[in-house]
């Protein structure tokens, strides 16, 4: 055997273990198969045998088609294989058998949706109001009166019930260890629960194309114990002084710029300014990340993103038509900073 034939019978087997290395990743922050909730925890309970059986009728029939592909081959130019006409028995089996797996797959899939969105309204379940922009997540507590961006906060132990709702295009809101993807689409109202067994943070992402910046509108979850997560809505709450610019140095001056270049415009921060455009920065340094959870929050990556946000995240809602200057986004950044 030559070396290039030799090296196309191994390219195969090739590409097969390195399929089969790249699903072994040690920290999978996104991994489906390590639910953390009882949500995703009923999904995993429907996931695990459907997969199962599925795998044992893989083998088997691969097996038989490799057998048969063999043991059946051609071995003379002239011998025809032996000529058969159906067989009514086999034909039967092997489409009983697989209906009836389906159907008992079908009923164990309508079982687990329905109870998974059985609204128990009996129960201490908390509303959150989910609304997907071009390219990041609004989150309402409408009994709180909170609104944030891209950090879903939730109580641990407790039902979380979300409305999910879109500004303009279709998208699909994915936390993978604690539910499914449900779509969020405009005019229309999904809905979806989740549940977080301990704390913990849980990324996710949009999971429908949602445009040129699909890739980068992603998601955490924030799970709290109870306490912890009234002590961060109460918090929420609060107005800060340094919203309203006075006083002197780069915080009142980036305060100022807040409001001359056009940010308080799309951007509230309550008690300051009202913007409906972007993402709500009243607590923002209260925040782990920005811009649809892309970039971690600190002044270092705050200033990438303003001298060019077209670049960082294209085409989103963000344009500035003067560019800001190094002297500018410094204030701004000061400001923004006093913005807990
Ligand atoms: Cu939103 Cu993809």
């Amino acid at each position: 055997m030559n070396v290039s034939r030799r090296v196309r019978r191994l390219l195969p087997l090739a590409l097969l273990l390195g399929a089969l290395s790249s699903a072994c990743a040690p920290n999978a922050p996104q991994d489906t198969l390590d639910p953390v909730g009882p949500i995703a925890k009923q999904l995993d309970g429907l996931f695990n045998p459907v997969l199962a059986v599925a795998a044992v009728f893989f083998f088997l029939v691969q097996g038989l088609v490799l057998f048969s592909a063999i043991r059946f081959r051609r071995r003379s130019e002239d011998e025809a294989p032996k000529q058969i006409h159906g067989n009514v028995k086999l034909e039967i089996t092997w489409t009983a058998i697989p209906a009836l797996i389906l159907a008992i797959v079908g009923i164990a899939t309508v079982i687990t949706i329905l109870d998974i969105n059985k609204i128990d309204k009996g129960a201490d379940v908390l509303d959150v109001t989910v609304t997907g922009h071009q390219w990041w997540w609004e989150y309402e507590y409408p009994e709180l009166g909170l609104v944030t961006a891209n950090e879903l906060h939730i109580p641990t132990g407790t039902r979380v019930e979300l409305k999910l709702e879109s500004d303009d295009v279709i998208h699909s809101f994915w936390p993978p260890k604690l539910a499914g993807k449900v779509d969020v689409i405009p005019g229309h109202t999904n809905t979806m629960a989740i549940q977080a067994d301990a704390p913990g943070e849980f990324e996710g992402q949009c999971a429908e194309f949602c445009g040129i910046s699909h890739s980068r509108m992603r998601l955490r979850v924030i799970a709290q114990s109870p306490e912890d997560f009234k002590a961060w809505a109460a918090d929420q709450k609060r107005e800060h002084p340094a919203s309203a610019p006075g006083g002197t140095g780069e915080v009142a001056e980036g305060a100022a710029l807040f409001q001359s270049r056009g940010c308080g415009g799309c951007h509230t921060v309550a008690g300051y300014t009202q913007g409906e455009i972007g993402p709500n920065l009243t607590h923002l340094f209260d925040r782990e990340t920005f811009a649809g959870s892309i970039f971690e929050l600190n002044s270092i990556n705050l200033r990438r993103w303003l001298r060019d946000p077209q670049g960082e995240k294209p085409g989103n809602k963000m344009v500035l038509p003067v560019p800001l200057n190094e002297d500018e986004i410094t204030k701004l950044i000061a400001y923004l900073e006093t913005l807990k």
